[in-house]
């Protein structure tokens, strides 16, 4: 099916709905009961591992490899970590957060210039998926892409806040360091050639691309949720929270943990390709976003993907005869599609992946 040039239902902004200060929310974001968050009292200690990357570049061998041990638990165990000292300076991290709240700020004409299309996503939008009368999460975003450099159009990035597109572009740039080292970290830990993922993913023609999500105040935040839960389906994901508002929760178990973002750090996701390519040693974790009555919230999903048309499969080196592969290959582009008809949906397409 190919998809639509425009939405097929008139596109309504949540901020808008948010600033109208009505005290209920319309029908249209409420949950069925058995995905509404639940708020209970006794809040939850733990929190997802958090990692120092400094001796990585500056400790002893030994130093070295117990950070190399960290990440591996942490892709094994969680899908889900926080880095510190990850190479990118305060002042950009924090710079990044600011010039995208600016955005959201502005008078809504200025954003509607920017009004994206379910064709590529890429501008405003307030919604996933093009399903007529879709239950909506309580969101709106604005996407852009960075790489592959032929989809990169500075056009189509904000004019305004005056520094945003510069400051998108030095981040994007240490984002995609950032994701590299991962990839070779990676590949190091289980055992593949250094090089094997960055290989995988397309070499340098990598696909990378950003979703700022502003999530508004919500009068009735346990009937609804600012992200259903979902696993990415690129390859890994890097996080920039809000850091005076939680509300992402990962799934462990059966329980939703609030992540706690420690000052200035990265969170760094698994998606739906790196758990396909490492035969499920990798996990690609659910995950979702609940919403605050008081206080509004910004993040930076910055995506890390293989390029659309490489295949994906899991690597020879990690099937085996009591560990057969588990997925069937398929490109990107082509699992992409499944996402931007449907919307995000729990962990159900990489499920339809599974061989039988
Ligand atoms: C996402 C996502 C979490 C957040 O954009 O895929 O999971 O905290 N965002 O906004
Ligand atoms: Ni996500």
């Amino acid at each position: 099916m190919d998809l639509p040039i425009g939405w097929l239902e008139p596109v309504v902004r949540v901020q808008t709905l948010s600033d109208t200060g009505s005290p209920v929310i319309p029908d249209r974001y409420i949950k069925p009961l058995v995905q509404r968050p639940s708020f209970n009292t006794q809040s939850h200690s733990q929190n997802i591992p958090i990692i120092d990357l400094y001796e990585l570049t500056n400790g002893s061998a030994t130093a070295q490899k117990a950070v190399m041990d960290q990440i591996s638990i942490a892709c094994r165990e969680w899908g889900f970590f926080q880095v510190l000292n990850h190479g990118i300076s305060d002042e950009l991290v924090d710079g990044a957060r600011e010039v995208w709240k600016e955005f959201f700020h502005q008078p809504m004409e200025v954003k509607q210039d920017y009004a994206n299309t379910p064709n590529t996503y890429e501008g405003y939008g307030s919604r996933l998926g093009i399903q007529k009368g879709a239950i909506l999460d309580w969101n709106d975003y604005f996407f852009l892409y960075y790489l592959p450099s032929k989809l990169k159009d500075h056009n189509k990035w904000p004019s305004q806040p005056p520094f945003l597109r510069d400051v998108v572009e030095e981040y994007s740039k240490e984002i995609v360091r950032l994701g590299k080292d991962l990839l070779r970290i990676f590949s190091i830990n289980l055992g593949l050639q250094e090089d094997y993922l960055q290989g995988a993913f397309g070499g340098d023609d990598i696909g990378a691309c950003l979703r700022v999500n502003f999530y508004p105040k919500c009068p009735q935040p346990d009937l609804t949720l600012g992200l259903s839960s979902h696993s990415d389906p690129g390859g890994m994901t890097f996080l920039l929270p809000d850091e005076n508002v939680s509300g992402l929760q990962v799934r462990k178990g059966d329980e939703w943990i609030t992540v706690k973002p420690a000052r200035h750090a990265i969170i760094v996701n698994i998606g739906d390709q790196i758990q396909v390519l490492t035969n499920g040693n990798y996990k690609s974790v659910e995950h979702r976003v609940i919403v605050n009555p008081d206080k509004e919230r910004v993040s930076l999903a910055y995506f890390f993907n293989p390029k659309s048309d490489v295949l994906i499969k899991p690597a020879t080196e990690l099937v085996t005869s009591t560990k057969p592969a588990l997925y069937q290959p398929m490109t990107y582009g082509e699992y992409r599609r499944f996402i931007r008809t449907d919307g995000l949906q729990g962990k159900s397409q990489l499920e339809s992946l599974k061989s039988s």
